[in-house]
């Protein structure tokens, strides 16, 4: 008789015939259990198992083009940053991933946004994580008492289910998706096919019923094995919620949104009494920025369809080690070296001499190609010990051969730096082309890098 048993990893799902003292797909060790094959089958006919269903079938294949208008209805939860990531408000029926590392802020986040929300839709808050106590004190301290918000301290996802059932709340919100359990379910709790299976569930539900779910994900520094990567495949849309614990500026990114685009950033402060949004975050960035020392270099990138202006520092000191250090904070590693090989190459400048630290004000990360320029003038500035002058930002790429590369949404870069009250600004010439408008700051083009030295202040003559 065919044996009825397989084994399936805890840690990342894999499944084998035979039972395995380490998971050859994730290297997880003493990680396989035993489970049942025959839940996998084919159910016979007749038989439904909603429980795998994502999506309920109840009509014929249709043709696109005969199907009626359906616009996806939105609800504002009135957090205006938290709306934009979103694309507009949350979609009826969605279910919504927010990660992040532990203790970035998800469950003061989320708290906030739905005690607001429940002044005028019922909520029901299922925390795995802490008491009823606990989070009556951080409602205290976030001065919220919402009239319509339920707290809900369970992990048995039945109960949950149940409790919902009653409530027929309009947004459930789930914290964390990694401590709930389903009793139906033989793994054992926090295994990945528990959570797998937890969240299925959960998006079966939203689905039939149409109301939103917001699941929370603790990821590792490491981006998380255990969870929330699992899922990303079965929610509608995956936030990202990043910063620096030890800095007080979060952003909110989308990484998968099938209701929008996934450029939108919110921009949050952690304070004493929670989450606070930031309109500008540009001026918030600028207003610790250091005018006048050596290394520092403003800068415009786009974050989405939103400008956003941050200072890049750049300390340049004689090594003492055998081969010189590097490090990066808040820009691409792999970027800084090659902008680095470039000014060795292209202006001669000794940096294998130098052990080279970049960081970037506000805890912020600037992945894109257009903070080239300002990398490149911080690490000269600091190099040549010549402060950049005053009220100067850059953008724009720089190529293998030192020449500078036109950034998109050039106009908007511009637009952003002369409102807050730039006096110069560099950037590729071919942006400079481009651009139409004429605003009141002094519009520097530059072909290469070595146009950039002339953006530095003369050194004192005592000196
Ligand atoms: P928390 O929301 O519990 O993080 P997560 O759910 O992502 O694990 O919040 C974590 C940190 O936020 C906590 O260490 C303290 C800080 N915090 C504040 O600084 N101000 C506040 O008003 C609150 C509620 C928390
Ligand atoms: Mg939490």
């Amino acid at each position: 008789m065919k044996s009825s048993v397989g084994y399936i990893c805890t840690e990342c799902g894999a499944k084998s015939a035979k039972w395995m003292g380490r998971c050859q797909v994730c290297g997880a060790w003493d990680s396989f259990e035993e489970y049942d094959l025959r839940e996998e089958t084919v159910p016979a006919a007749g038989q439904k198992r909603p429980r795998n269903l994502l999506v309920e079938s109840s009509s014929p294949p249709l043709r696109l083009r005969d199907g009626a208008d359906q616009p996806a209805k939105r609800t504002k939860t009135g957090i205006g940053e938290f709306d934009r990531v979103l694309g507009g408000g949350i979609v009826d029926g969605s279910v919504v991933l927010l990660s992040g590392e532990p203790g970035i802020g998800k469950s003061t986040l989320l708290l906030q946004i739905f005690s607001r929300a429940a002044a005028s839709a019922k909520v029901l808050y299922v925390s795995g994580e802490e008491s009823f106590a606990q989070l009556k004190m951080r409602a205290d301290r976030l001065g919220v008492s919402p009239e319509n918000l339920y707290l809900y301290t369970e992990t048995d996802l039945q109960k949950i289910l149940e409790a919902a059932d009653r409530l027929q709340p309009d947004f459930i919100v789930v914290d964390s998706i990694q401590t709930m359990y389903d009793p139906s379910s033989s793994a054992s709790p926090g295994s990945i096919s528990q959570v797998r299976s937890c969240a299925s569930v959960l998006v079966a539900r939203a689905k039939n019923t149409g109301t939103a779910v917001l699941l929370v994900g603790h990821v590792n520094k490491e981006g998380g094995i255990s969870g929330p990567k699992a899922l990303e495949h079965i929610v509608d849309a995956v936030l990202h919620f990043e910063g620096d614990r030890t800095q007080a500026y979060r952003i909110i990114r989308a990484v998968k949104n099938r209701y929008g685009s996934t450029n939108e950033i919110g921009v949050f402060e952690m304070t004493e009494t929670g989450l606070a949004e930031v309109e500008n975050p540009s001026e918030t960035l600028l207003s610790e920025s250091t005018d006048g020392a050596s290394g520092c270099a403003a800068v415009c990138v786009m974050e989405g369809t939103r400008p956003l202006v941050a200072e890049i520092q750049a300390l340049v000191t004689p090594t003492v080690f055998p081969s010189a250090r590097r490090n990066a904070n808040g820009v691409d590693y792999n970027r800084l070296c090659l902008i680095i090989a470039v000014l060795e190459k292209r202006l001669g400048m000794k940096f294998w001499q130098n052990d080279v630290y970049i960081n970037v004000t506000g805890g912020l990360r600037l992945d894109t190609p257009s903070a080239d320029l300002a990398i490149a003038l911080a690490l000269i500035s600091s190099m040549t010990d010549r402060p950049v002058k005053k009220k100067t930002i850059c953008f724009g790429e720089i190529g293998l051969g030192g020449e500078c590369r036109s950034s998109s949404f050039g106009e908007i870069r511009v637009r952003e730096a002369d409102r807050l009250g730039f006096g110069r600004i560099v950037l590729p010439v071919k942006n400079k082309e481009k651009l139409t408008g004429k605003p009141a700051l002094e519009l520097c083009g530059v072909r290469s890098i070595y146009e950039l030295l002339t953006f530095l202040e003369k050194k004192p003559e005592n000196e």
